[in-house]
């Protein structure tokens, strides 16, 4: 059944794993579900070949609004939403596939401002993130205190910059990488540092200073990435006060940055957000 009586013409930024799945998704289930895939981009455009229909390959990223988009889904590298979110949000609604660039404020703040003056909404998928809206609901009821994410897997999945880099290449069996606000991690952990930075934005109370991510290099985790999320709340008048932790293990191909279930939460996130109206600012989809 058709997702709305609009049709909503979808954009794909990013070729990979997720893109080349969520691609696949809109041929051959677009169509019934009202979707139609108006364009697809590459950083590396002969990735596509054989893959994607050549009148659907966008050479330029900058000409995108030929296509006329309701919708752009960003799936490549966070770099793409500092360099060309405000860009997109010009002509589409903005499916944020890597929430890590909003740890930086200019880019944050260029997004909102985009998204105001042009209308259009930023989605932000939660991907890997389990319960994302049960943690939106506690914070806005002011019933969150802490919030803490760790992310475990083989060093192999990965891809990291700096002092971590280098960190991560003589791990023990089981090594924290980094442990602190997801603020410092996204820089230097910009392609594994997603579900903390969706949480941080279903916590706009604690936010990316006030959220504590954690990264674990773990040996026994080849094909497994591990995500626990533990949060409290203010202690009630007995002392105690509400915890939670949630434990997601999640297949993983060796060295994939992305998890198996992970691919079907972003398809779940498209088709969601195809359902939202189009208003200014930032949602958890
Ligand atoms: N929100 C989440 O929980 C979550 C979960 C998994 C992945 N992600 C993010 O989604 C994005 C895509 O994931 P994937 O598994 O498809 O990755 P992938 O490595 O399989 O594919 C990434 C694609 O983007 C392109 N790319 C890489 N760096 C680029 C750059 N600097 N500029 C332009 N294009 C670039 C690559 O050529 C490739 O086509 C990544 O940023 C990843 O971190 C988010």
């Amino acid at each position: 059944m058709p997702l709305d009586s609009v049709p909503r013409r979808v954009g794909v930024v990013g070729f990979g794993r997720l893109g080349q799945s969520l691609v696949s998704h809109l041929l051959t289930q677009g169509p019934e579900l009202g979707l139609e895939l108006v364009f697809v981009w590459n950083r590396d455009i002969g990735r596509m070949a054989g893959a994607v229909p050549h009148s659907l390959q966008l050479q330029d990223l900058t000409a995108l609004g030929e296509r006329h988009p309701d919708v752009v889904v960003e799936v490549a590298h966070p770099k793409i939403i500092h360099d060309s979110g405000a860009h997109i949000l010009h002509h589409a609604n903005l499916l944020v596939g890597s929430p890590s660039a909003l740890a930086d404020q200019d880019t944050e703040q260029k997004l909102r401002e985009a998204s105001h003056r042009w209308g259009h909404a930023v989605f932000v998928a939660r991907g890997a993130l389990w319960g994302s809206e049960d943690i939106a609901r506690l914070d806005a009821a002011g019933g969150l205190q802490s919030l803490r994410v760790t992310m475990a897997t083989h060093p192999d999945g990965f891809r990291l910059e700096g002092a971590l880099a280098a960190a991560a290449k003589t791990p023990g069996l089981r090594t924290v990488l980094y442990e602190g606000p997801v603020r410092g991690l996204c820089p230097w952990a910009p392609r594994n540092s997603n579900t903390m930075a969706a949480a941080a934005l279903a916590a706009p109370s604690l936010g990316f200073d006030g959220v504590i991510g954690v990264l674990v290099a773990d040996l026994s985790l080849p094909d497994v990435h591990v995500v626990d999320v533990e949060l409290s709340g203010p202690p009630g008048p007995s002392g105690r006060s509400f915890t939670l932790r949630t434990h997601r293990e999640n297949p993983a191909q060796p060295g994939a940055v992305t998890g198996s279930a992970t691919v079907t939460a972003f398809w779940r996130s498209l088709l969601g957000c195809c359902q939202l109206p189009s208003k200014p600012g930032i949602y958890l989809c």
